[in-house]
């Protein structure tokens, strides 16, 4: 499961796990580093393992500080886990222009230089999630050689540039290249949205180690199970979804401090679940419109009375 900020915190991947197959692990969404000295509890809270039963987990970290991070990756070694990925592909202009996340691919010798100061006092291993470049795809292909020479876990690659954020299309071409140039397992990332699209990629790099899939599982959460198995076995893929958005609120309910983050967080999720399903327009139109628990949950009843599903 990829990592999707405001996403796939760990009550989403907890309940994802009670009802749906297929996932083998997540990365989860990046947490900042706070410096040397101190834990912010409110950003680990997440990542605690009585928090994580349901799903194995690899944290991410946010960061540019080889101090910072090494502190921040000991506490959650600490904590049991055994592997802390590095975000180095967030594209967003305020994360990437203060050289942090993607914001550091055009920088080879800062990045071996973190990894110089990192990799010695690590107690765990460390894994990279990068896009192909910010601006180039070049980048990567001079990165690459590089991180053959540390210990690295595994590089996940979203095969696109971070000036291209999410549009266009994935450059196949350009993660072929940079997938012959490593010696480490290497996971595919990017718009596999169909078991077609996971069947195409597989034959085209039967080289891949593992696959990641972000967002189109938060669409189409059967995808996982029907790539793993190859059948569609999901029957009432409606009243899956209900129960399983029933299952998110709750939780979330009890989670969450007041009915207007409760209402966010909702309609931030079933933004992305509408889309599995043939658009009844005056049911979306009162989710999104709803301000209250109660509007919410009449026009979430009414939308899965009507929705047909459609993925
Ligand atoms: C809203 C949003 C939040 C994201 N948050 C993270 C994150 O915290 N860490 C990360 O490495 N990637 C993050 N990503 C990128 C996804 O993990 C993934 O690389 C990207 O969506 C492409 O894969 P997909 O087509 O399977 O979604 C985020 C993407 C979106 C759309």
């Amino acid at each position: 499961m990829g990592p999707i900020r405001g996403g796939t915190d760990h009550i989403y991947r907890n309940t994802f796990a009670r009802h749906f197959e297929g996932f083998d692990l997540a990365v989860a969404p990046f947490v900042n580093d706070v410096g040397t000295n101190k834990i912010r509890p409110k950003y680990v809270r997440t990542l605690l393992p009585e928090n994580n039963t349901a799903m194995p987990v690899i944290p991410q970290i946010l960061s540019k500080s080889p101090e910072g991070f090494v502190h921040l990756a000991n506490y959650l070694a600490d904590l049991g886990y055994q592997t802390i990925n590095w975000n180095l592909g967030c594209p967003y202009p305020q994360v990437a222009r203060k050289q942090r996340g993607a914001g550091l691919l055009p920088h080879t010798d800062t990045i071996r230089q973190f990894l110089d100061n990192t990799i010695p006092q690590l107690k765990g291993k460390i894994s990279i999630k990068t896009r192909l470049g910010r601006e180039h795809k070049d980048e990567l292909f001079r990165l690459m050689p590089v991180f053959n020479e540390y210990p690295i876990a595994e590089i996940i690659i979203h095969a696109r540039t971070g000036r291209q954020m999410y549009d266009g299309v994935p450059d196949l071409d350009a993660f072929g290249t940079a997938l012959a140039l490593s010696r480490h397992p290497v996971v595919y990332n990017g718009d596999i949205r169909s078991a077609d699209d996971f069947i195409g990629l597989s034959r085209r790099f039967p080289t891949v180690s593992r696959w990641m899939i972000g967002r189109w599982a938060m669409v189409d959460p059967f995808l996982p199970m029907l790539i793993k198995t190859g059948k569609d076995t999901a029957e009432n893929k409606t009243k899956k979804m209900q129960a399983f958005h029933d299952d998110l609120y709750d939780q979330y309910a009890h989670a969450l401090h007041g009915p207007s983050h409760l209402i966010d967080r909702m309609k931030g999720l079933m933004v992305s679940f509408c889309l599995a399903f043939e658009e009844d327009k005056k049911a979306v139109k009162q989710i999104k419109k709803s301000r209250t628990p109660e509007q919410y949950e009449a026009a979430v009843y009414r939308f899965f009375d009507s929705a047909l599903w459609n993925c």
